[in-house]
């Protein structure tokens, strides 16, 4: 039975290649959707429910290490008269950032453990946390500035478990915390072109205003949840001509294309890379305009496949908006030719290599606003990962 090992590991390599080379790229970070993991479970369909309402599902989708506190439905009439936001900050409170299946959390000793509310923009340096307490066999979850009459929220059972990725636990009641319960106020009236014109970004301002289909769709996300990356002055006049030559509806596709429908602080750009859909993408059915959010550090990079543009500065961040200008007009890989290797992160404008390397903001590439680039942009994905399966097949023949 000698020969058939290297047999065994050729037919494995080949598998693998073959899966590599045919299985869809991997899309953001999502490995699991909350939703659908509890929609199993009708005693937290108010909870499920609310963590959609409040958009928190889809903050928890992106995270992996993570704890989910859930509180069956007659627990969450507690809830009941807080305003939407108020809730998102309660219930962010109840998604703890480490992994704790049921194992750890007995076995553990005390411990404070931080959650997604500190990621807010209100929650103060030294909330946010959670403390998880054992005592007589219990497991107790608290804050520090929680309410003196309330009792700890406790342990009850594990729901779901995957380790050491998402964990989903019962807890009796809501946690309580005053800075998270505290109320907010509605948001300040907004004047979109005012906030853009005033920094940064008056060119953009004005592609937006002029156009009333992206401005109307923009202006009525603003208050619900939007976060908005406006190319600075320089960087639509660079892109001015290429914009010209696009039809109606790719313009106003490009300008959704810079508008996320939902909100992100500074703090949840840096502290996750993944792809992004945008408003664009609800827009145009079958259409992806989607683009990856890449952080290292403190700096922040989207990258459309056709360009790289940096996030440079926060115009205004006011949960639930965000607005940051970015160095380049973004380019859908829906409307221009994609560019091969990935497009380096934006330095100094000095060494240009060549049209492919930044993006081709010299005007070079087809921006004819038709379908055909599609299949050009499918085309050295699939030779990538090609590339990746020959590695895999080789390597596997050396084992031999
Ligand atoms: C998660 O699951 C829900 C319910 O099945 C679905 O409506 C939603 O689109 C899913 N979200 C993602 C990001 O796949
Ligand atoms: C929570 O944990 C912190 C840090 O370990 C500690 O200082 C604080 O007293 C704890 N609070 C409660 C209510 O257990
Ligand atoms: C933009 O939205 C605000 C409400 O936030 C509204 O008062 C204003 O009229 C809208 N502007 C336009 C031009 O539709
Ligand atoms: C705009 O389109 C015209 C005609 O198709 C073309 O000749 C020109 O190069 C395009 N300009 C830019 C900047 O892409």
């Amino acid at each position: 039975m000698a020969r058939s090992r290297p047999a065994i590991l050729l037919s494995f390599a080949l598998a693998t290649a073959a899966i590599m080379a045919f299985a869809p790229a991997p899309a953001a970070a999502t490995k699991y959707n909350i939703t659908k993991i509890l929609a199993q479970y009708k005693e937290f369909s108010k909870f499920n429910a609310m963590l959609s309402a409040t958009r928190l599902a889809n903050d928890i989708n992106r995270r992996q290490t993570i704890t989910v506190l859930a509180v069956d439905n007659a627990g969450m009439a507690a809830l009941d008269h807080y305003s939407k936001q108020t809730q998102r900050h309660i219930l962010s409170l109840h998604v703890l950032v480490d992994y704790y299946g049921e194992k750890k959390l007995k076995k553990g000793g005390n411990t404070a453990s931080s959650t997604l509310f500190m990621t807010s923009g209100i929650a103060s340096e030294s909330s946010g946390y959670v403390n998880i307490t054992h005592k007589s066999g219990k497991v107790n979850f608290q804050t520090d500035d929680a309410d003196d009459s309330s009792k700890p929220s406790q342990y009850v059972k594990s729901i779901k478990e995957y380790p050491y990725d998402i964990a989903v636990l019962q807890v009796s009641s809501i946690i309580s915390s005053a800075e998270a319960e505290a109320p907010v106020p509605p948001p300040a009236p907004v004047d979109l072109v005012e906030l853009l014109s005033k920094k940064y970004c008056k060119s953009f301002a004005d592609l937006l205003s002029a156009n009333a289909e992206a401005f109307r769709a923009v202006n009525e996300t603003k208050d619900e949840a939007l976060t908005l990356f406006c190319p600075v002055d320089a960087a639509v006049a660079a892109f001015a001509p290429k914009f010209k030559n696009l039809t109606a509806k790719a313009k106003t596709a490009i300008l959704l294309y810079h508008a996320l429908p939902d909100y992100y602080s500074m703090q949840m750009l840096q502290g996750n890379s993944g792809a992004v859909t945008t408003m664009a993408t609800t827009s145009e059915a079958k259409k992806d305009y989607s683009y990856d959010v890449e952080s290292s550090g403190k700096s922040v990079t989207l990258r459309t496949k056709v360009v790289a543009s940096a996030v440079t500065v926060t115009v205004d961040d006011s949960e639930p908006l965000a607005v940051y200008a970015v160095s380049k007009f973004l380019q859908p890989k829906e409307l221009f030719k994609v560019v091969e290797a990935p497009a380096p992160a934006p330095e100094p404008a000095s060494k240009k290599k060549g049209k492919a390397a930044d993006g081709g903001d010299d005007g070079s590439s087809d921006d004819s606003g038709s379908d055909t680039a599609d299949k050009g942009a499918a085309a050295p994905q699939v030779l990538k990962r090609w590339v990746a399966a020959a590695a895999t097949v080789a390597a596997a023949l050396a084992l031999m």
